[in-house]
């Protein structure tokens, strides 16, 4: 039996019992348990114009009905799939959709905020979710038929060991579907991209938000997922997809009234990937299961750990986060953002 201390880990499961860790968790669940259907509409990164990209770049089609919609292909193309996983499910709106369209009768999923998001979560009785925390998954071998991670890879820190959990638990020629963030770490946006934006956007305030603004695991190692992923599951691949180079740092460092300009946005997000004039920042991938060893993970220090958690954030900023995270600023908060869709 293979010790903890000597698994594929970035992070021990002792180093995940100190506070920056335990801050973290609660961080996700805090924000998990506020984004229901109705909060997520009103996302920026869901704006009409960017879901019929996706649409488009993704599932071939010109307009979607649903968010994700744009699965359709891969129900035609690999059809009915008997035992199903998604990790990182939240409310489950990709995995409502693949049950409701007959792709599985039943998935399970996995997911930290399974307790909290009981109440906003989209039911459905072949859907069983239960609570886990993905950084130390243990998953059955040879288990799955299908595997999906929609938008949850760029919030783990033990990657290489959860996409080898992944591939294990795959049954021999069991298919991963992945969909997710693959730019900047913490969003830091390099130079070149900012200088597109600027460039292209002279009157937009362009903002890198500071490091410290982001919570819990958001995109904590996303600048690594990708290559990781082609290392784990290159050579499995079937269909890949890369774009967002452009629209979503738009969407995270300008004002929200810069959305009258999303049209050209995307015009200028579908350039740049075709001439590759900058990385994208989102994949989709399907991958079978393969015979690639597990990827050394580089383990982190405690130094590193607190350093990636809990960055040092300013005295005035410390007291500006104690005002929002009050009741009072908590609610002000949630009315800002369904003002913002609109103004
Ligand atoms: C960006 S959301 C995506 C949710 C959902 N897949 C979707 O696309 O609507 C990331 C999800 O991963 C979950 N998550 C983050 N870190 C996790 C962890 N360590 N273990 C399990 N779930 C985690 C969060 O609670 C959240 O629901």
């Amino acid at each position: 039996m293979m010790t903890e201390q000597l698994k594929n880990y970035t992070i021990t499961p002792e180093q995940a019992s100190c506070p920056h860790y335990v801050k973290a968790l609660q961080q996700e669940i805090e924000c998990g348990k506020d984004f229901s259907e109705t909060e997520l509409k009103v996302l920026r990164i869901n704006h009409p114009e960017i879901l019929k990209y996706k649409a488009k770049v993704l599932g071939n089609k010109d307009t979607y009905e649903n968010f994700a919609d744009w699965v359709d292909f891969l129900i035609a193309d690999y059809g009915y799939q008997e035992r199903c996983l998604s990790l990182g499910s939240g409310i489950g709106r990709v995995e409502k959709y693949l049950v409701s369209k007959g792709f599985t009768h039943q998935m399970e999923t996995i997911e930290l905020c399974a307790n909290e998001n009981e109440k906003i979560r989209l039911k459905d009785e072949k859907i069983n979710t239960v609570k886990g925390d993905l950084n130390f998954v243990e998953l059955p071998p040879d288990y799955y038929d299908f595997i999906l991670c929609h938008g949850v890879l760029h919030h783990l820190i033990n990657l290489e060991y959860v996409l080898d959990q992944i591939n294990k638990s795959l049954k021999p020629n069991g298919i991963f579907l992945v969909y997710e963030y693959i730019g900047e770490t913490r969003w830091q946006f390099n130079e070149s991209r900012l200088n597109y934006l600027r460039k292209n956007f002279p009157d937009i305030s362009i903002k890198q938000q500071p490091v410290w603004r982001y919570r819990g695991f958001e995109s904590v190692r996303s600048g690594d997922l990708f290559g990781i992923l082609q290392q784990q599951f290159g050579k499995s691949c079937k269909h890949s997809v890369c774009y967002g180079g452009v629209y979503f740092p738009f969407v995270t460092t300008t004002p929200p009234k810069a959305d009258a300009q999303m049209a050209r946005v995307i015009t200028l997000d579908a350039d740049v990937t075709r001439t590759g004039e900058l990385s994208p920042c989102y994949h989709m991938g399907i991958y079978r299961k393969n015979d690639v060893p597990a990827i050394p993970a580089k383990k982190w220090s405690d130094e590193m750990l607190k350093s990636q958690l809990s960055p040092p954030i300013p005295y005035w900023n410390q007291l500006v986060r104690l005002l929002r995270e009050s009741p009072l600023g908590s609610s002000l908060i949630k009315i800002k953002r369904q003002l913002n869709r609109y103004f």
